[in-house]
């Protein structure tokens, strides 16, 4: 939800950061723009629309310099205009910010900065922090310091409600960019004879892969041999410097030609790395040490709350059967939007999770802190090691998954999902399971990343498929028990990147109202592998049947019965019914990508979202 990034060194600014914009234009791309310091004044160029159209405007009149900083926007406040496009000024014009948050009293700020003679050129609440700093540098007075602008900023930031990661430079200091943050993701990139600043450490991962993960409050200062970080809160703040896990290539799409179809082929790699060095058939159970937990502990636990947005939140959901299913516990899911304020009644020996592949959605995070201040143990599933959950959890499990780019969560749902099989079988093994049926959940968990690979190798037929369904206006996605979080999953990849309207409901529900909808014109996707509901599946497929609806089955191999009603079958590896969503799920996730391919929409980033929603 908008990225930022900053530079300062030896080379031309410009190519760096249109290079980092690139790279982190999943954050939001509905504007962007670039400052940079040239012969000692701001050049800035910005515009709405995608990054590619700011390069064609950098082109006609590149800006020079060394120092600069850049934005790329998903809009919160005001509209998608050149005008609202960061980087802000400040009334000098020698002040530049960048900004990615919400200053939640900018009208308040903005109505006694009017009063005092301020113009404004936006309806942002970006550029109305950029007016205060810009105040509090220009009433301070005497000689342009470094010193004086970090004064300026504290004095700045210490009026401010609401969240910010920033960066700024000044044209009185022509060597610095200063960087702040409080609830959005900031880096520091190390370089030699450069230094970067970026909300994604994957916007400098070219360049430098040392990296000193910020922290809310702190304050960063960098020129091209040094930088500092010192503390709203007053004084040097301590930093480490860590080695980036990632590479290049990881954040390249590689051979596929979008990301979304790389990390829906990785998920044979991704799911093995959410188990390795995490199953141990010696003792029959899962280890997860992240959680820091005793069996003891473990065995206390009387319920588990189970919290996320998006696809997390279905994960989620898939984790409260499995809990349920494997160690017998009760479990309950909730949006963490909901959590938050819902105030939910929690005996002191509930556990919570808060499921996020970012690590920095606000809801999730908001969610996070509100179980901590009321004394739970929470644990974070996280991709993202440095994000701002993973560091304020009270412990949790790592996904391992490699940077997910595609706005549409793929890889992370899979992920997820065995994070979660492990904790249930963790939480089953230290009640009722025994020893013979740890060790066979284990095996079943280290066959699918091969049945993973089999599914993929039906990429054209559901490529086929996609094809010949591509003219719906609408679709439904249905299934039983642990496949009913697929069946919302499903519908919401579908509506994420093709826009075409998805319902994902309990197969059985539909005759409860939805049924309605059932036309020829309206295909149905019924998640029906051979589990405990297979039967009861059938019927409702009939029921669609009955009334001309065309229906596509997710079904498992070997199943003769499905074509006998569907008139379209994908079939996937026979599994046990608490591992089947890890399968089911793969075909929707191409069925997706291939629809929205053919219609020719922006499978990467689709109109309206963000990857990681920062703001509440
Ligand atoms: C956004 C994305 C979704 C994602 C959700 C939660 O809405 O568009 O794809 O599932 O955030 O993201 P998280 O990083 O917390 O898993």
């Amino acid at each position: 939800m908008c990225g930022i990034i900053g530079y300062t060194g030896h080379a031309q600014a410009v190519p760096i950061l249109l290079d980092g914009l690139r790279r982190m234009e999943y954050r939001g791309y509905d504007s962007a723009g670039i400052a940079t310091l040239n012969d000692g004044g701001v050049e800035l160029r910005k515009c709405a629309g995608r990054i590619n159209n700011l390069a064609e405007l950098i082109q006609k009149e590149p800006p020079k310099g060394v120092v600069g900083i850049s934005h790329t926007r998903w809009a919160t406040h005001g509209g998608v205009t050149d005008a609202n496009a960061h980087p802000h000024l400040d009334r000098s014009g020698k002040l530049a910010l960048c900004h990615n948050g919400v200053i939640e009293n900018y009208q308040t700020l903005k109505d006694e900065l009017v009063r005092e003679g301020h113009l404004f050129l936006s309806q942002t609440d970006t550029e109305v922090l950029a007016h205060l700093i810009g105040k509090h540098y220009d009433q301070a007075g005497g000689p342009p310091s470094k010193g004086r602008l970090l004064a300026a900023l504290q004095a700045a930031l210490k009026q401010v409600v609401g969240t910010y990661g920033l960066v700024l430079l000044h044209q009185d200091l022509p060597d610095i960019v200063i960087g702040a943050r409080r609830g959005s993701p900031l880096v520091l990139g190390v370089g030699r004879g450069e230094n970067f600043l970026a909300s994604d450490v994957g916007a400098i991962v070219s360049h430098t892969r040392e990296a000193v993960y910020m922290n809310d409050f702190d304050i960063a200062c960098i020129d091209r041999d040094q930088f500092e970080i010192s503390s709203l809160l007053g004084g040097i703040t301590g930093y480490e410097v860590s080695q980036v896990e990632f590479t290049e290539e990881d954040v390249s799409k590689g051979k596929f030609p979008h990301y979304m179809l790389k990390e829906i082929f990785e998920q044979p790699e991704t799911v093995h790395d959410a188990m390795r060095g995490r199953l141990s058939l010696e003792e029959a159970t899962a280890k997860l040490g992240g959680i820091d937990m005793t069996p003891k502990e473990l065995r206390e636990v009387e319920r588990v709350v189970l919290c996320g947005c998006g696809t997390a939140f279905h994960a989620a959901l898939v984790g409260e059967y499995l809990i349920e299913t494997l160690a017998h516990l009760p479990a309950e899911v909730e949006f963490a939007s909901e959590f938050r304020y819902r105030n939910m009644p929690m005996t002191k020996d509930t556990l919570v999770f808060v499921i996020s592949q970012s690590g920095e959605t606000a809801d999730t995070l908001a969610a996070l802190r509100e179980s901590q201040r009321k004394g739970h143990r929470t644990l974070g599933v996280c991709n993202n090691v440095a994000s701002t959950i993973a560091r304020e959890s009270d412990g949790g499990v790592y996904m391992h998954a490699g940077p997910e780019i595609g706005v549409a969560a793929t890889k992370s749902f899979t992920s997820q999902v065995t994070i979660l099989t492990l904790l249930a079988l963790l939480l089953g093994r230290i009640r009722h399971q025994s020893t013979v049926e740890g060790i066979r959940i284990i095996e079943e968990l280290e066959a699918l990343p091969e049945k993973i690979k089999r599914i993929l190798a039906l990429n054209d037929q559901i490529k086929g498929i996609a094809e010949k369904y591509s003219n719906a206006r609408g679709m439904m996605f249905m299934g039983r028990q642990f496949n009913y979080p697929v069946a919302l999953e499903g519908a919401l990849k579908m509506k994420e990147i093709s826009y075409i309207h998805a319902e994902g409901y309990p197969s059985a529900e539909l005759k409860h109202g939805v049924i309605a909808l059932i036309s020829p014109e309206l295909p149905s996707i019924v998640i029906a592998p051979e589990d405990s509901v297979f039967d009861k599946n059938i019927s409702n497929m009939q029921e669609v049947k009955a009334r001309e609806g065309p229906v596509i089955a997710i079904g498992t191999e070997g199943c003769g019965q499905l074509e006998r009603v569907a008139d379209d079958v994908i079939y996937v590896p026979k599994c046990p019914d608490y591992l089947s969503p890890i399968l089911t799920v793969i075909p929707l996730q191409l069925l997706a990508y291939h629809l929205a391919v053919k219609l020719g929409c922006d499978v990467d980033k689709p109109r309206n979202l963000a990857k990681s929603v920062t703001v509440e």
